[in-house]
């Protein structure tokens, strides 16, 4: 059996495990996606027509909910990705200086993914938690008041 088909039927599981646990339904589609976005680290077309097929949503509608939302990735990603707000209220409270800082010490550029496969770097509009930027998400942990020396101390705890 290839290594292509042993992949599918894995995924094949995973969704239908996914999918099962939320219930097929419409109004699961955001939490359905979401969820096999933590699993895999990113959404695969394959895995995208599988939820549209058990979901019985159309498979355009799945396509464009899973590239609409910034949480969601269609693009593999890094085992651990980092999401920088770059809107204009965390830029003028330090977010700029705090970016500077995040790209010399990752040498990525917003869309990239280092070469070992540790971190992707992206950059996302307001989180709506701009009280306490300049913000920046880690996987699903979200730091506030970031400042340029913290950048060191947070990657540490990903090494
Ligand atoms: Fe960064 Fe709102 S502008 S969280």
């Amino acid at each position: 059996m290839s290594d292509l088909i042993v992949l599918k039927e894995s995924i094949n599981e995973l969704v239908k495990n996914v999918v099962e646990k939320h219930g097929a339904s419409r109004a699961e589609l955001i939490p359905i996606l979401n969820e096999i976005n933590r699993k895999m680290g990113y959404l695969p077309s394959y895995a995208l027509e599988e939820v549209a097929r058990l979901t019985q949503i159309p498979k355009s509608q799945v396509f464009s909910v899973a590239t609409f939302y910034q949480m969601l990735s269609t693009d593999e990603m890094g085992e651990h990705v980092i999401r920088f707000c770059e809107s204009a209220p965390c830029h003028v409270v330090g977010g700029r200086q705090v970016w500077q800082r995040l790209q010399e010490e990752l040498h990525l550029q917003p869309g990239q993914t280092s070469p070992d496969g540790k971190w992707t770097l992206v950059t996302v509009s307001c989180l709506g938690v701009c009280g306490v930027g300049p913000v920046l998400i880690v996987d699903d942990d979200m730091y506030g008041n970031v400042t340029p020396d913290m950048i060191p101390e947070i990657l540490a705890r990903y090494a």
